[in-house]
C-alpha cells in the first residue's frame, strides 16, 4: 500500500525545484509565516460565516473592497471558477444573449450550460506568433449592431499576461445598456501598483473576477468576486456565490487572503522592491535571441492594450520545443516553469519570489539562449470568425444524446465540447457551433503542424448525435 497522493508530493518536496508558477506564494514561508494546519476549523460561532457575513468576514471583504475600489467583494473558497460562474448566473437570465470572447476559460463555458444563455462568440486577435491577443473594439460594435446583447465576458489579462481594453470595452458595453464582466484571475496583483495594468474595475468593469491564489502570496483557491454597477443585483450575484462555494469553508484559504491583502496593503515596498527585480530580469533577458521575452512593444499591436510584465512568455524559436525547453529548466536547473507550448513557454513571478530563484532563471534563460540555433517559426493556420452566433446553446448541447465520431464522420455535427488549439487558446470550433469542412481542413492543418488540440482524442470527436 502507498499514499499515492502524499509520496509523490514528498519526493517533490525533497526535490525543492524552484517555483515559476501559481501558486503566488511560492511556498515562501516568509509569506506564510502561520501555521494554517492549526487554524481549520467549522465555524463554531467565533469564526463568522462564509455565507452570511457579520463579523470578521464581513470586515474583511469591506476591506478588500475599499482596496480594490469595489461596491462588494466576496470572498471565494472555490477559485475564481466559482466567481466567474457567480457571475454569469448572478447576472444573465435564461435566453439572454452574451457575448462572450471566445477564448475564456472553461468555467466561463461551464457556466453558459448552467445558466441557459444564448452566447455569441467574439474572437481575439492572434499575435504573428499565433498567441491570442486582444478584443477588437470594431467587431465589439459589430456584435452589438446585430444582438440585443445583455452582458459581455472577457478575459484579460490573458494567460500570456496581455490586457485588452477595458476602459473602450466597458464604454460600449453601457452604452448599449449591457453589463462587462471580465475574468481578471491572472491579474489579481495589479491593485498593489501603478507600474502594472489597470485593473478592470478601475476601467469601469462591473463585476470582476480575481484569483488571488494565482499571483499573490495566497492559498489555491483563494479568490474574490467584486462589483462596482447600479446594473446588478447584489442580492442575486451574493445567492450565486453562496451556491457555487462549500458549505465547509476553508479557514487557512480565508484567513491567507486575508493575511496577502493586509501584509500587501500595508508594507507598499514589498512590491516596489519586487517590480524592480522584475525590471532588472527583463533588462537581461530582452537580450536573449533564440529564447525571445514578448515585451512590451507588443503594446498596441492585435489589440493588445497593455502587457503584465511580472509574466515571463518567452518564445522558442528554435528546433527545440517550448516543452524540450522545459525539461533542461527542471532537470538541469531544478527550475519548474508553470506552463510549456510547442513554441514558448511562461513563467509565473510573484511578490513571494526571493531575487535568488528570479536570478537563476535569467541565468538559466541567458545561457540556454547562447547554445541554441535560430529557426524561423510559422504562425500556425489558424482561422475563426470574428463574432458568430452558434447552433446550439451550451445547454443544449450538454442535454443531447452524444456519440464519438471520425472527424471526417463529424462534419455537418455539432461537437460536445470546445475544439481548441493551444497556442493560441482560441476555439477552432466553440460550444454549440456546427462542425465544418473548413474546420477539418485547419485542424489537419494543425495536426500537420504538431499543434496540441484540445476536444480532439485518436482523431474522434464527441459530437451531438442527429
Ligand atoms: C483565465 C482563467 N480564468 C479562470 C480560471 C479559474 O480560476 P481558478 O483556478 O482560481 O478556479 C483560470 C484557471 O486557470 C484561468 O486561467
Amino acid at each position: 500500500m502507498s499514499a499515492f497522493i502524499l509520496d509523490k508530493l514528498l519526493e517533490l518536496q525533497e526535490k525543492n525545484a524552484y517555483p515559476l508558477h501559481m501558486p503566488g506564494h511560492k511556498r515562501n514561508l516568509n509569506f506564510m509565516p502561520y501555521d494554517f494546519r492549526t487554524m481549520d476549523l467549522t465555524e463554531t460561532g467565533e469564526v463568522d460565516n462564509l455565507h452570511n457575513p457579520q463579523d470578521i468576514i464581513k470586515s474583511s471583504q469591506s476591506a478588500m473592497a475599499e482596496l480594490l475600489g469595489a461596491e462588494h467583494s466576496f470572498y471565494l473558497v472555490n477559485g475564481g471558477t466559482s466567481g466567474v460562474v457567480s457571475a454569469i448566473l448572478g447576472s444573465c437570465n435564461e435566453g439572454d444573449y452574451v457575448l462572450v470572447a471566445s477564448n475564456c476559460h472553461k468555467s466561463v463555458y461551464n457556466a453558459l450550460t448552467l445558466s441557459g444563455v444564448k452566447p455569441i462568440y467574439i474572437s481575439p486577435e492572434i499575435t504573428e506568433e499565433s498567441l491570442c491577443g486582444g478584443i477588437n473594439i470594431r467587431n465589439l460594435f459589430r456584435a452589438f449592431e446585430n444582438y440585443d446583447i445583455k452582458a459581455v465576458i472577457i478575459t484579460s489579462p490573458t494567460y500570456e499576461g496581455f490586457t485588452c481594453d477595458i476602459k473602450t470595452i466597458a464604454d460600449v458595453a453601457h452604452k448599449h445598456n449591457a453589463i462587462l464582466i471580465v475574468d481578471e484571475c491572472h491579474g489579481s496583483h495589479f491593485v498593489f501598483s501603478d507600474k502594472l495594468p489597470h485593473t478592470a474595475l478601475s476601467q469601469g468593469a462591473d463585476i470582476v473576477v480575481n484569483s488571488w491564489h494565482k499571483t499573490l502570496p495566497a492559498l489555491n483557491q483563494a479568490a474574490v468576486l467584486s462589483v462596482k454597477s447600479d446594473k446588478v443585483d447584489i442580492q442575486r450575484i451574493k445567492d450565486s456565490v453562496s451556491m457555487t462555494n462549500t458549505t465547509s469553508p476553508s479557514y487557512p484559504i480565508l484567513a491567507s487572503i486575508d493575511y496577502a491583502r493586509e501584509l500587501l496593503t500595508t508594507d507598499k515596498h514589498l512590491f516596489t522592491s519586487y517590480l524592480e527585480l522584475v525590471r532588472e530580469a527583463r533588462a537581461e533577458l530582452v537580450h536573449c535571441k533564440v529564447l525571445k521575452l514578448v515585451n512590451e512593444s507588443i503594446k498596441g499591436e492585435h489589440d493588445i492594450y497593455d502587457i503584465d510584465i511580472t509574466r515571463f512568455t518567452i518564445m522558442v524559436r528554435s528546433e527545440m520545443s517550448g516543452s524540450d525547453v522545459a525539461k533542461i529548466l527542471l532537470d538541469k536547473y531544478n527550475l519548474q516553469i508553470e506552463m510549456a507550448g510547442p513554441h514558448h513557454i511562461i513563467a509565473i513571478t510573484s511578490v513571494a519570489d526571493d531575487e535568488k530563484g528570479i536570478k537563476k532563471f535569467v541565468k538559466a534563460i541567458t545561457d540556454l539562449d547562447k547554445k541554441l540555433e535560430r529557426k524561423f517559426i510559422e504562425k500556425i493556420p489558424f482561422t475563426s470568425p470574428n463574432v458568430f452566433e452558434p447552433e446550439m446553446t451550451p445547454r443544449q448541447v450538454f442535454y443531447s444524446q452524444k456519440e464519438y465520431l471520425p472527424l471526417d464522420k463529424a462534419v455537418g455535427k455539432v461537437p460536445a465540447s470546445i475544439i481548441m488549439p493551444y497556442p493560441p487558446g482560441i476555439p477552432v470550433v466553440s460550444l454549440g457551433q456546427k462542425f465544418t469542412k473548413e474546420n477539418l481542413e485547419n485542424i489537419r492543418l494543425l495536426q500537420h503542424q504538431d499543434v496540441n488540440i484540445i476536444g480532439i482524442e485518436d482523431n474522434k470527436i464527441l459530437v451531438v448525435k442527429s
